[in-house]
């Protein structure tokens, strides 16, 4: 309620967040976290929380009137189609040279991701996060982080053998033929679920298309691990659809926290103002740096130093198609968790994950999203006239991911004979350029922060989510984002509270 003071507020309940608020609660601090988005523990009308990719409804966007697929077009056909206007759980945010997806609700970007949770190689770890020992991270937190995300490997017989990974079989062939290094890529989905869903033991998931609006059964989300035990200690709230517009000090060391309540078509239905001991903003890489370089530039926080908005990069995303023969078809049933990729890193700086094209059809076409090693990186600035946060990221920036992604598949599109899908993102467009899945940066760990996430301009302030990262974690970043949480909360309940 309005005027309520509380020990730890927690702004977001992504990873970040809810490793603030697990370790939090267990040291003894009571802790209310604040999530924009809607709570996701309530079935629609037709029995499930979630909706499929293949029928998006009022649950799959962020207050938009029209879907925004990622593949927007198939077989040169727009696929978005109108949904009313609610507060959906993928928010398709779009500044000026990229669209930037990210999960909206208790949980974050675990509700929509593909839950492909993975560890960097340790020799890239020095450019991931250059003022972090590698070796309390490798010995500590990531095997912390990996432990309480509840990750795991798909069985290599059962992936030999199934339907549902036929593309993934071919994604390894074409791969292998070009001397590229093929990986498997765990992930947080329940593998003993999805042999289940293979076998129709159980309801499908994974095997039904659900991914990006949620998946009803198989995946761990953060609301079934970090989030699960957080509550269970009693110690923590959550409030969703209230969205935290400002924070500034208060008497007695203590912080102002305004915070909005939504309605679920997105109006303010209310405005709150809260006192809190201790601030942790973990918003997500965009909206932590989107309300830093706010309250820097509006005056509530004007001492946040100049490193703040500085340092965001997209991890290098880029998609692609590849058309196979029709000897190497990928399969009318593909479980939509990738669980396997191509390592061309160290020699290309790509790293390309076989993804799923789950249209429940035969498309002969290979799908790959690459992360690239792009070193470009933007900035987001305050923008008076608008009152609004800009990000300068341009769209010829992806070239260089695109020069990278190619160093694989130009060479398995010359050895198999094949070529690159033109009807995926576009009329003959190749490269979906124009997104990223993975923002990261914004508030970079030792620059705009101290080297554990404090704002040392303001004691009780702390960063702890991917805003932390300077902007690429050469895979997938959330078990990053996780275990440099883990590593940042621990100094800190030991040091500060
Ligand atoms: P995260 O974005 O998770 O959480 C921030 C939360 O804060 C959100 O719930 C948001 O609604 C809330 N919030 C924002 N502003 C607020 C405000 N002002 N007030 C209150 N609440 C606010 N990664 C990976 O490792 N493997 C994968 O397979 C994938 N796949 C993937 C697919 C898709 C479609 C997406 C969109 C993303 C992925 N990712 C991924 C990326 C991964 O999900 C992402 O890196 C993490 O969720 C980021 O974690 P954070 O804790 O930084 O923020």
């Amino acid at each position: 309620p309005s005027g309520a003071h509380v020990p730890a507020l927690v702004i977001g309940t992504g990873y970040g967040g809810a490793v603030a608020a697990l370790r939090l609660a267990q040291a003894g601090v009571d802790v209310h976290m604040i999530e924009m988005g809607m709570a996701w523990d309530t079935p629609g009308s037709d029995g499930k929380i979630f909706c499929n990719t293949r029928e998006p409804d009022y649950r799959s966007y962020w207050l938009r009137t029209r879907t925004k697929a990622p593949l927007n077009y198939f077989l040169g056909f727009p696929i978005d189609r109108d949904i009313p206007r609610h507060t959906g759980i993928l928010d398709a945010e779009e500044f000026g040279g990229i669209t930037v997806y990210q999960g909206r609700g208790v949980g974050g970007g675990s509700l929509v991701n593909g839950g492909m949770a993975v560890t960097p190689r340790r020799e890239n770890f020095g450019a991931v996060l250059p003022s972090v020992n590698p070796d309390e991270m490798y010995n500590v937190y990531y095997p912390r982080a990996n432990a309480e995300l509840g990750v795991g490997v798909i069985d290599p017989a059962w992936f030999d053998s199934t339907a549902c990974y036929q593309y993934a079989r071919v994604g390894r062939k074409h791969a292998q033929r070009s001397g590229f290094p093929f990986v498997f890529v765990p992930d947080v989905y329940d593998w003993d679920y999805m042999k289940q869903e293979a076998a129709g033991a159980v309801p499908k998931s994974a095997l039904a298309g659900e991914i990006l609006y949620g998946n009803n059964h198989g995946k761990k989300s953060l609301q079934q691990t970090y989030l699960a035990r957080a509550r269970a200690t009693g110690r923590v709230a959550v409030s969703p659809l209230h969205k935290v517009t400002s924070v500034a000090p208060a008497s007695g060391g203590r912080y102002t926290v305004v915070i909005e309540q939504l309605s679920t078509t997105g109006a303010v239905t209310a405005t709150k103002t809260v006192t809190a001991d201790r601030v942790f903003f973990a918003a997500g890489s965009v909206g932590t740096s989107k309300l830093l370089v706010k309250l820097k530039a509006t005056g509530a926080l004007p001492g946040l130093n100049g490193e703040v908005g500085r340092g965001w990069g997209d991890n290098g995303n880029v998609m692609c198609g590849r058309a196979n023969h029709m000897w190497d078809p990928t399969g009318a049933l593909q479980s939509s968790i990738p669980c396997c990729g191509i390592d061309n890193w160290a020699a290309g700086g790509a790293f390309a994950e076989v993804a799923p094209l789950p249209t429940g059809i035969e498309t002969y076409a290979s799908f790959y999203l690459s992360i690239t090693n792009n070193p470009n990186r933007a900035q987001f600035s305050w923008n008076a006239a608008a009152g609004r946060v800009d990000l300068n990221w341009q769209a010829a920036w992806k070239q260089p991911s695109i020069t990278m992604a190619k160093t694989i598949f130009d060479k398995i599109n010359s050895k198999e004979g094949t070529i690159y899908r033109t009807d995926l993102f576009g009329v003959y467009k190749i490269w979906g350029d124009h997104l990223t899945y993975h923002p990261l940066g914004g508030a970079v760990l030792n620059k705009a922060t101290d080297n554990y996430g404090r704002l040392t301009a303001y004691p009780g302030l702390y960063v702890i989510d991917g805003a932390l990262i300077p902007g690429n974690t050469s895979v997938n970043p959330f078990v990053t984002i996780t275990a440099l949480a883990e590593r940042n909360i621990e100094k800190i309940i030991a040091t500060d509270l």
